[in-house]
């Protein structure tokens, strides 16, 4: 699939069949994930894979604003050379997982699959379902499933109004 297609074309998908995604097919997504740039190529991330059906639904109470059951959700977390992490490192970490997050889901959408990129859940009750060690953050979540929506595009505002020229505020044209 053509990238600029794909950039433009994915949504956001929060309604999926219950077609499950297969183990070569889910490889295929989390490779393109850890070929992402992250930072000092410390390659500090883990994705807990979640694919089976009780557990997906049990995760999904701690996730509010989700209300459908994916095929599989892949939690991306980092795990930190440092002990202590300064906020700008937590910053470094977080980029890690959001540029991870995004190759999966444009790698998914070439497949024919949906996502959806979730942040609000509740950490602390996943942490405890899936035995997540304590220097291990999980960042963001993905969902995974084909889709049973087809999502019209939602705005996005026009380039004269986010980018500017040589200087804060100057007009790009
Ligand atoms: C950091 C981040 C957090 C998000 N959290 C949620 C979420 O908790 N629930 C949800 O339904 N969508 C979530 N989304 C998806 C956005 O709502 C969606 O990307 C946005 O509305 C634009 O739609 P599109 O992805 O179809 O272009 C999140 C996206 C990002 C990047």
């Amino acid at each position: 699939m053509e990238l600029f297609k794909a950039i433009k074309e994915r949504r956001s998908i929060r309604k999926y069949t219950d077609k499950a995604i297969d183990k070569a097919t889910m490889e295929k997504l989390l490779d393109a994930a850890k070929w992402a740039p992250n930072a000092g190529n410390y390659n500090a991330w883990k994705f807990i894979v979640i694919n089976e059906p009780a557990q997906t639904k049990q995760l999904l109470n701690f996730c509010p604003g989700l209300n459908d059951v994916p095929a599989a959700i892949v939690l991306i977390c980092s795990k930190p050379k440092q002990k202590k992490l300064a906020d700008k490192v937590r910053l470094m970490y977080m980029a890690d997982c959001a540029i991870a997050s995004q190759n999966l889901v444009l790698a998914a959408y070439a497949e024919g699959i949906g996502s959806c990129v979730v942040v609000s859940f509740a950490d602390v009750a996943l942490r405890e379902i899936l035995e997540i060690p304590d220097n291990v953050y999980p960042f963001m979540m993905v969902t995974l499933g084909y889709p049973s929506e087809t999502p019209e595009p939602p705005p996005r505002l026009p380039l004269s109004e986010i980018v500017y020229k040589n200087e804060y505020g100057k007009e790009w044209k």
